[in-house]
């Protein structure tokens, strides 16, 4: 469906007005978000960092309910990154508290919505109560057959990558016709259950991927907005899929322009 330029003016029109302009029939298949500042929203109020963070669950929620309205089958969510250890023990605690929260009180929703827990990153590097609620998370989601949500937790692309090789590696020394290729790397890396992302969003206006998803996302769409993580809503996602829409997606070739 064409779709018209005075999409792209934020909130102009209402949710619904946007998502009858959207065509289910090219729908992402797989979109990932990075969810970027809860600190600067916290920030503006006066309020500290955590309350950022908790006010980014209502976020996660929207980007959820969004995704699972249109039949979006995958949605990957950026939580926690390798790199994000480094922030001050009182915060990460917090952050990691806030999670086992979101997992045992979420977990209900989730099954209402036939939602399908997964995960990504050095997982046995958590907390051990993280990774029980993780595991019970995952347990109590296994049979849905909805969206597909995944957190990155404890993930950096890098490590991914250093991973998969590590795994290929063993796995050549049992098997020494193994071949190198692409597909082959690609069932070592943590997403080897996923599709690529057709789509990554950023939410707070910075212009990085800051370690995520480096291979995947090697031809997805970028979508970046100046919204802070706790105010993206539903009607967001939307814009972000009407503009992806309008893109030519032309992997090194000539796509339409070809004369
Ligand atoms: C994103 O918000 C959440 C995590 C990285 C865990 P930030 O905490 O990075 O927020 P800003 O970037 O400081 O505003
Ligand atoms: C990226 O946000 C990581 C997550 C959203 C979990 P950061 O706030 O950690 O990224 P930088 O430090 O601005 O690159
Ligand atoms: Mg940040």
């Amino acid at each position: 469906m064409p779709v018209s330029p005075r999409l792209t003016v934020k909130s102009q029109l209402s949710e619904e007005q946007l998502l009858a302009h959207i065509d289910l029939a090219a729908l992402p298949q797989h979109i990932a978000i990075i969810m970027d500042g809860n600190g600067r929203w916290a920030r503006r109020r006066h309020l500290p960092r955590i309350a950022g963070h908790r006010a980014g669950i209502r976020a996660v929620r929207q980007a959820i309910e969004a995704c699972a309205r249109l039949g979006v089958p995958y949605l990957t969510l950026y939580a926690f990154s390798v790199e994000n250890w480094k922030r001050p023990h009182a915060e990460v605690e917090l952050l990691m508290g806030l999670l086992r929260e979101y997992l045992k009180k979420e977990i209900a929703e989730l099954n209402r919505q036939r939602i399908r827990l997964g995960v990504i990153g050095r997982i046995g590097e958590l907390p051990l109560p993280v990774q029980r609620d993780l595991q019970t998370a995952l347990e109590k989601t296994r049979r849905n057959t909805g969206l597909r949500l995944t957190l990155a937790l404890n993930y950096g692309s890098r490590a991914e990558l250093l991973d998969a090789v590590r795994s290929l590696l063993e796995e050549r020394a049992g098997n020494g016709s193994l071949p190198l290729d692409e597909e082959t790397f690609r069932q070592h890396l943590y997403t080897r259950d996923l599709p690529d992302p057709d789509l990554v969003v950023r939410t707070s206006g910075e212009m990085r991927l800051s370690n995520f998803l480096l291979w995947q996302a090697a031809y997805a769409e970028l979508w970046i907005t100046n919204t802070l993580w706790p105010d993206f809503t539903q009607c967001d996602l939307f814009q972000a899929i009407l503009d992806y829409q309008k893109r030519e997606r032309r992997y090194g070739g000539l796509g339409m322009a070809r004369s």
